[in-house]
């Protein structure tokens, strides 16, 4: 096999007990985590949402085509257009679009069509999917497993945003069109998750909820 194109893969072996104290660190690192609806204003360092969208954009992609684009806005003027033109798709949603089996598991969240977080919180992150690229010879080709690589990319800035101490939502104004025309995306991009970063407000609230257990979310063979 020729190696042109190739370099040898950088990896470490780990001792077992290592392997296990990074594991369960991780775990509870992660486990820590908790979607925050209450945010503070106070402003945090564009510095900190490159460095988490760098994280997220390392997410393996469908044939590497990294089918994502992370539009950060901080601008005021801005949030407030989006928060409005969210609430408006929201006040919808929840007083005629949503059927009794969605409002009866987001009752125990406390949500409603009221999105302070998107002017509270000094940055929001929209993440765009995107269903085409260009190609080499300048047609426009599609991308493959666009849906399920920005949700491991977002999952990926999540923990990030988490790993350096602040905190995030995912919110998910639907339907997204309107993301498009104010942040002038073109028309292959398609908003998939909304998600406001910052400090949470000094008197946050999160739910009181629990996760699965590792025997309700596996099945293992052996
Ligand atoms: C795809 C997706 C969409 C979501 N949409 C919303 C939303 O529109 N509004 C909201 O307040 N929370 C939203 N959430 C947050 C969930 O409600 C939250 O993750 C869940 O209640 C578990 O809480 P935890 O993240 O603190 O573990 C969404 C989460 C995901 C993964």
């Amino acid at each position: 096999m020729s190696s042109d194109g190739f370099v040898p893969l950088s990896w470490e072996e780990l001792s077992n007990s290592e392997m296990e104290k990074r594991a369960l660190d991780l775990f509870n690192n992660m486990n820590n985590r908790r979607t925050t609806r209450h945010f503070s204003s106070r402003s945090v360092p564009k510095e900190l949402i490159e460095k988490a969208i760098m994280c997220g954009s390392t997410a393996p992609s469908g044939a590497h085509l990294q089918p994502w684009t992370f539009v950060a806005v901080s601008n005021q003027e801005l949030k407030a257009k989006m928060r409005d033109a969210a609430e408006i798709e929201e006040r919808k949603t929840y007083s005629q679009r949503m059927p009794e089996a969605w409002q009866e598991v987001l009752q125990p969240l406390g949500t409603d069509a009221v999105k302070e977080h998107m002017t509270d919180a000094p940055w929001i992150v929209v993440l765009f999917r995107q269903s085409k690229r260009v190609r080499g010879n300048g047609e426009t080709g599609p991308t493959y497993y666009s849906t399920e690589s920005c949700g491991i990319a977002a999952g990926m800035f999540i923990h990030a945003i988490h790993n350096m101490g602040l905190v995030t939502l995912t919110h998910t104004p639907s339907p997204m069109g309107f993301l498009r025309e104010i942040l002038q995306r073109p028309a292959h991009e398609h908003a998939m998750l909304v998600l406001p970063v910052g400090y949470p407000a000094v008197d946050a609230m999160v739910p009181d909820i629990s996760r699965k257990s590792l025997e309700e979310v596996s099945v293992f063979f052996e």
